[in-house]
């Protein structure tokens, strides 16, 4: 059985991630681990899971360095890599939308827009024929629109916690976003048996 290397998104994503493998069949204990390693072995599936940055995770799967990934709908939305999206994981359940103070509800012939997302932002607004200078942001959004940075931002709803306590509303919503198992599409010729083993492991587990 050859071994098959999964890609894993660190932060919230991984503890549903370690959850629905071990729904799967999978022994995640070595995941468990409280320490820095960033490589671990699943013995009983021969796998290999790494952990990266959700936005690494689809890169690592495009090149085929890692032979399936979970990432967020909404990396794989900005990036539009060449790879296979095989299952909706019904986690990480969140909203693309477009925020800004109340007073943009009427919108503006021109907006500036901020956000970690330019390529969503970008295909929304020109779909819409909406004229935009786009600026791309790291993280903490929300404070674009409250110091004059922006008009508006672009970024994932999920509590709606965040814009509330900085006095921000959702303005439009742009797409449901949620965890998805990605392939490494020449993975998937070459390990094919090991992969749709996983594969319908990890399906059955988010049927039940
Ligand atoms: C994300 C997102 C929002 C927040 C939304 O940020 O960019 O700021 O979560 O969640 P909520 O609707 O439940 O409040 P993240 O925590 O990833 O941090 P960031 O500011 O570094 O992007």
């Amino acid at each position: 059985m050859q071994k098959v290397k999964i890609a894993m998104t660190k932060g919230r994503l991984l503890k549903h991630t370690i959850k629905l493998l071990e729904d799967a069949g999978v022994d995640c204990q070595p995941l468990k681990e409280d320490n820095r390693k960033l490589v671990f072995l699943l013995p009983c599936y021969n796998i290999e899971a790494i952990l990266l940055k959700a936005a690494d995770v689809p890169t690592y799967v495009e090149h085929g360095v890692v032979d399936m990934g979970v990432a967020g709908k909404d990396v794989l939305l900005e990036q539009e890599k060449q790879l296979y999206e095989v299952i909706d994981l019904k986690f990480g359940k969140c909203k693309f939308a477009v925020a800004g103070k109340p007073s943009m509800k009427g919108g503006k012939k021109h907006l500036v827009v901020a956000t970690k997302y330019p390529n969503v932002a970008k295909n929304h607004f020109a779909q819409k024929g909406q004229s935009v200078e786009i600026i791309k942001q790291e993280g903490s959004v929300e404070l674009a629109p409250l110091m004059g940075l922006s008009d508006v931002i672009v970024d994932i709803v999920e509590t709606g916690k965040t814009l509330k306590e900085n006095g921000l509303i959702v303005l439009e919503e742009i797409a449901d976003i949620s965890a998805r198992l990605i392939l490494n599409e020449v993975s998937y010729k070459t390990k094919k048996k090991e992969i749709t083993e996983i594969v319908n492991l990890i399906e059955k587990a988010v049927d039940n």
